[in-house]
């Protein structure tokens, strides 16, 4: 077996740059698609006034982290004073009251992790998730979003990523692969680790933000405009970086011993977390810290079977990019 982790990215990389920003290009969402998703927040957004005056509605997730596609969908979080009641019956009076006001296959669900009402809206036919007061995700989409600021290969490289985990079949967490939001974190933690730095790690900076969520402090340094040229000095193209991104979690991660983890900008041991046996349904075979939630890991989901398949899929696509003559092409082919 060659040694594979030595091998350099091909001469030629950069040629494929061109095509995959025209990619990119292609997957930002339209003027009309962003107009659609603001209609939906505004008749939802009475939809739960007259129940709820008080209510505050946020958008979190991908309509609002800036790392959203023209096939997102929308989730927006309640901020709301839920008195005696439990968060399953406000939800469920939630249903009722977007049933009556016409939404499309309202249905709640209750015994998620994070529970939530599912409804589609009937003009656009966007789905829609909407939680109660799970400000943890309002936070993290500040700070994805404040990070996309930063370089712009950022979301270059996470909306390849996340097109090519679709198509591939590995961006669905109940079959044990990831969802969109670990693989962002992936891409994060991954330019923070490049050398020159593309990222820095905001959270070991001066804290300028600070949200306080039941209890946890949630602090960074938020001022991004000031980080406009942190990463110049990488020259890095973003064919390279996609090829290096998938060769590091093909070859260089160490799934063993290692667990990423955005909030350092670096990766730490699952020694220090204590991350090294199962504990109940969380296996911790590919472990990726929450920012903010740090005992929750996002690689809970992977088991052996499934851990295999995102490795043999990091191997292939890297090896895409390595041969191919037109890797923009095959790189994203059905599985
Ligand atoms: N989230 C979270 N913890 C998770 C999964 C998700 O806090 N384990 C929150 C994050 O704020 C994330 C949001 O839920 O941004 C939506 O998650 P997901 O659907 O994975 O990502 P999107 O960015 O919305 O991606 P997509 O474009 O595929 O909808
Ligand atoms: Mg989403």
């Amino acid at each position: 077996r060659m040694r594979r982790w030595q091998v350099e990215c091909r001469p030629d990389i950069d040629t494929f740059t061109p095509g995959l920003l025209a990619l990119y290009e292609s997957l930002k969402p339209s003027e009309e698609h962003k107009s659609n998703q603001q209609q939906l927040v505004d008749s939802l957004s009475k939809s739960v006034s007259k129940e709820w005056p008080n209510a505050q509605l946020h958008l979190y997730g991908s309509c609002a982290n800036s790392f959203g596609t023209s096939h997102s969908d929308v989730d927006v979080c309640l901020e709301m004073e839920t008195g005696s009641e439990s968060i399953a019956e406000v939800l469920l009076k939630l249903a009722d009251v977007l049933r009556t006001d016409n939404f499309d296959n309202v249905e709640a669900i209750i015994s998620a992790r994070v529970p939530i009402v599912r409804m589609s809206d009937p003009g656009s036919g966007f789905s829609c998730d909407i939680c109660i007061n799970n400000l943890f995700a309002v936070a993290n989409t500040k700070l994805l979003k404040d990070y996309a600021q930063i370089d712009q290969r950022l979301l270059q490289l996470a909306f390849l990523v996340k097109h090519w985990a679709k198509l591939r079949g590995v961006n669905e967490t109940y079959r044990g692969t990831l969802s969109s939001y670990a693989y962002v974190l992936m891409c994060i933690n991954f330019l923070q680790l490049r050398e020159p730095k593309i990222l820095p790690c905001l959270q070991a900076m001066e804290q300028t933000y600070i949200m306080n969520v039941d209890g946890t402090e949630c602090a960074y340094f938020d001022e991004v405009h000031q980080l406009q040229d942190f990463g110049a000095e990488n020259k890095e193209s973003i064919a390279e970086l996609l090829w290096a991104f998938f060769h590091y979690w093909a070859f260089h991660h160490d799934y063993r011993r290692d667990v990423i983890s955005v909030r350092t900008g670096n990766t730490i041991s699952k020694q220090e977390k204590n991350w090294t046996t199962r504990v109940g349904n969380d296996r911790h075979l590919m472990c990726i810290e929450d920012p903010f939630e740090t005992a929750h890991d996002l690689g809970r989901v992977v088991d052996r079977q499934t851990i295999r398949i995102l490795r043999e899929e990091f191997e292939r696509a890297a090896a895409k990019l390595q041969n191919d003559d037109d890797p923009c092409v095959t790189l994203f082919e059905p599985y």
